[in-house]
């Protein structure tokens, strides 16, 4: 693989791992504040970001060997809204910089399979943001996030809180696959 896209993959694959834990660590948060809904939320993203960074992985199957990775990611412990306002930050800067660019790139050098796993995660990380957005606009007043069924599409990272979706508008993954938070 072409070794600029090689090193996006990796800055994409350490963010999104770095994600994963943060907001494990924000879920937490969470349920302490007595946001259960949010916990489970935040709990649903980081495994959307696991799928993100097995995705990443996988495209860079062979390549073998050590490398230094630098990528972009927030630090920091708040309160629940400005965690999820941390969230938003954080996958906008994926959707609207970070992502866009290593797109453009590896289609220039003809890199499918970078080029699939980092559409998958972009149009993801777009619902991830709304998904904040909605808990966010909860919690500033007071209430936990009203969503019964938090489903995580297992193939993208695609995240709904309607039941009757029947199929994911990322990747097309029937939604009995999906995965209950
Ligand atoms: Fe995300
Ligand atoms: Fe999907």
């Amino acid at each position: 693989m072409n070794h600029m896209t090689q090193d996006n993959l990796r800055s994409a694959f350490g963010g999104e791992s770095q994600a994963h834990m943060r907001y494990t660590i924000w879920a937490d948060v969470a349920r302490k504040e007595g946001f259960p809904n949010v916990e489970r939320l935040f709990n649903c993203t980081a495994d959307a970001e696991s799928v993100h960074a097995n995705l990443h992985f996988k495209a860079l199957k062979d390549v073998h060997g050590d490398f230094p990775v630098v990528s972009m990611a927030g630090f920091g412990i708040g309160n629940t809204a400005e965690n999820l306002q941390k969230g938003i930050d954080g996958e906008m800067f994926e959707v609207g910089q970070m992502y866009p660019a290593y797109i453009e790139v590896a289609k220039m050098q003809g890199e499918e399979s970078a080029v699939k796993a980092m559409e998958y995660a972009v149009g993801a990380e777009k619902v991830h943001a709304e998904r904040y957005e909605e808990a966010k606009k909860a919690v500033e007043a007071g209430n936990d996030l009203d969503a019964e069924n938090i489903l995580l599409c297992p193939v993208c990272g695609y995240i709904t809180f309607d039941a009757d979706e029947e199929i994911c508008p990322i990747c097309n993954t029937k939604s009995k696959a999906f995965v209950a938070y």
